[in-house]
């Protein structure tokens, strides 16, 4: 790991980025490392900005959980622009009361009970798609692009009635806002977003249906409360790109994880009722968030006896390593379908706790379930150290997923 020392030749910042390729196949040792040093730590962040971040479960979730820190750009320092993702306002992007009012929007739409309504849909379209993949003579697939991507992509779209998407062209802006390190890469994905959903949104806006999109245009709450078109445009993208950027990952990194650990495997084909519990695993030990959205002190910030200091600094919080943090969960490294693994931080905590953590579960347990049920003998083809992964430090998940069966 390299570590740059400050004049006085104590450590001053640990460079991510120059650990290149081993650090995104398995970042995981690394952060180990940091933790037991100490919980903060000064970064650069492959995409380029210096940040601190934190490590270990409870202080995570102390952090998650701060008011004291901001999620508004506002409130970063200056030389943080460059690398914002121009998205609208969105309830990531807000602290209360923003925060709160556009959250209560959407919030009911995304209910346990309401989502658990899209279960027949969602697992018609998976049966579909499991038919287009086993339809392939050389039973070969790339299971990102046959599964894990079109699903949840496809029930986004179809809750929000936004069906005729360009899917591939909205994927890869999407891809490059999220994954990309380089952030003129990153922004000018971001801001090709508004020409794509611009015209989606207006057609809705002529056309109404029975739809999230078209009642997200027409919502007011009691106090007549309504969208402006930037917010619309905000919660349009984020509600999109949130909804398949991650589930993507959770069936991906899941199958993965069950492909590479065969008794795991074989446990969960034989007892299918511990598929609730197996998804709750897959999101603890390779969880689709690696670290999640920036947070900016507004304040000196103590955390465990380190100050950050005041003024727009980033923090961030290593979801991933929190979720292996021995001190919370015992022998973390390994992954265990019937453990405990409540608590962990792969949806995040606080306030901005994933508003689609009911309806991503729901997705990965229809489509881990079907595709085991519809082939018995799934195997990996590809040795597992030469899975190609995701850059930056935002999303955790393979590029492609070659299966054969
Ligand atoms: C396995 C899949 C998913 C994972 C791991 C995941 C993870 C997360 C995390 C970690 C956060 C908090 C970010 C932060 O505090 O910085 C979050 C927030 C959010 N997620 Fe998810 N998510 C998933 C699926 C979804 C889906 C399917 C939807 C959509 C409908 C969605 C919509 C959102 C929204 C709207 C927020 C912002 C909530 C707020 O600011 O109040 N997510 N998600």
């Amino acid at each position: 790991m390299t570590t740059e020392t400050n004049a006085t030749g104590a450590a001053a910042v640990v460079d991510l980025a120059a650990l290149g390729e081993d650090f995104t196949r398995d970042p995981y040792p690394v952060y180990a490392r940091l933790r037991e040093q100490g919980p903060v730590h000064r970064i650069r962040m492959p995409e380029g900005a210096e940040a601190w971040l934190v490590v270990g479960h409870a202080e995570g979730r102390a952090v998650l959980a701060d008011p004291r820190l901001s999620k508004q750009w506002e409130n970063a320092a200056p030389s943080l622009g460059v690398f914002q993702v121009a998205s609208g306002s969105t309830m990531l992007s807000s602290d209360p009361p923003m925060h709160s009012r556009l959250r209560r929007l959407v919030a009911r739409e995304f209910t346990a009970r309401r989502v658990a309504q899209l279960a027949p849909r969602i697992q018609e379209m998976t049966d579909e798609l499991l038919d287009g993949m086993l339809a392939r003579p050389a039973r070969t697939a790339d299971l990102v692009q046959s599964l894990a991507f079109p699903l949840p992509m496809t029930v986004i779209c179809e809750l929000l009635g936004v069906p005729f998407l360009d899917r591939d062209t909205f994927r890869d802006l999407s891809n490059a806002a999220v994954a990309a390190t380089d952030p003129q890469e990153r922004m000018a994905a971001a801001k090709a977003m508004p020409a794509t959903l611009g015209a989606l949104i207006e057609s809705k806006r002529q056309q109404p249906g029975d739809d999230l999109m078209s009642a997200l245009i027409h919502a007011s709450d009691e106090d007549g409360d309504r969208l402006s078109p930037d917010e619309l445009l905000g919660m349009a993208w984020l509600l999109l790109v949130a909804g398949h950027e991650t589930t993507v990952n959770l069936i991906s990194n899941g199958v993965l994880a069950l492909l590479t650990h065969p008794d795991q495997l074989a446990a969960l084909r034989t007892d299918h009722t511990l598929i609730d519990n197996a998804v709750e695993e897959m999101l603890r030990y390779e969880g689709p968030v690696e670290t999640p959205t920036y947070r900016f002190t507004t304040e000196p910030f103590d955390v465990a006896g380190t100050v950050i200091p005041g003024g727009g600094e980033l923090v961030l919080v290593a979801l991933s390593d929190a979720n292996r943090d021995p001190a919370r969960y015992p022998d973390a490294d390994r992954f265990d379908i019937r453990r405990d693994a409540q608590g962990h931080l792969a949806f995040g905590h606080g306030i901005h706790f994933c508003l689609g953590a009911p309806l991503a579960r729901l997705e990965a347990k229809i489509a881990v379930r079907s595709l085991l049920d519809r082939c018995a003998d799934l195997a990996l083809d590809i040795h597992p150290a030469a899975v190609s992964w995701r850059t930056g430090l935002l999303i955790r998940g393979p590029q492609a997923l070659p299966v054969s069966w």
